[in-house]
């Protein structure tokens, strides 16, 4: 893979969601507990994988160490709407964490085909997370609080898209140099944040 394959482009949309989301703090309120859902969401989905994939120490112990920023990052959110006035949102359900795991199979372990899919949709959608929440953080200029949070959050987001990327180069250039670029533009295709 060429280094532009690595590049993730934002959710096409990414431009008017911050422009909405940035407009008043109520309205930000309501975004932040659709983000923390989602960060509840990848939390749900990271605990699965570090369980699937016990036999692949090197991606399990990434896994559970994701896991736990990923619920301090639903934990931040959640607090921050609170505090804008906002309510909790309801917890995801089994269906929608079990979307974000394709090739899972219930009873068979970890194999290279199910990493390599979870790892590649991770990777888009930690990168386009990143994307968003340094975006948001330049477009809060109205409160600090909020923005220096998102900073902080996507410097996370950082750190998770290149452990991917580490993980994933090795598999891209030993018998998934197709699949990987392949399943990178599939899951580009979604139109919406899930980080
Ligand atoms: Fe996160
Ligand atoms: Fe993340």
């Amino acid at each position: 893979m060429q280094e532009k394959d690595w590049i993730i482009e934002p959710i096409p949309n990414q431009e008017r969601e911050i422009r909405v989301a940035a407009r008043s703090r109520r309205i930000l309120a309501a975004y932040l507990n659709r983000i923390c859902w989602n960060e509840m969401r990848g939390v749900e989905a990271l605990s699965i994988a570090t369980r699937y994939f016990s036999r692949v120490p090197y991606a399990s112990l990434n896994f559970a160490r994701h896991n736990a920023d990923e619920a301090r990052h639903a934990a931040m959110f959640a607090s921050r709407a609170v505090e804008l006035g906002g309510m909790i949102v309801p917890v995801p359900g089994r269906a929608d964490v079990l979307s974000l795991l394709p090739g899972f199979k219930n009873e068979e372990q970890g194999d290279v085909d199910a990493l390599v899919h979870f790892m590649t949709r991770g990777y888009v959608e930690e990168y386009r997370g990143m994307l968003f929440f340094e975006a948001m953080s330049e477009a809060l200029d109205y409160d600090n609080l909020t923005s220096r949070m998102f900073k902080r959050i996507a410097q996370d987001e950082r750190m998770h898209v290149s452990y991917m990327r580490e993980l994933l180069e090795p598999l891209a250039e030993d018998g998934y140099s197709e699949i990987i670029p392949a399943l990178m533009t599939k899951y580009q295709q979604a139109t919406t944040v899930s980080i």
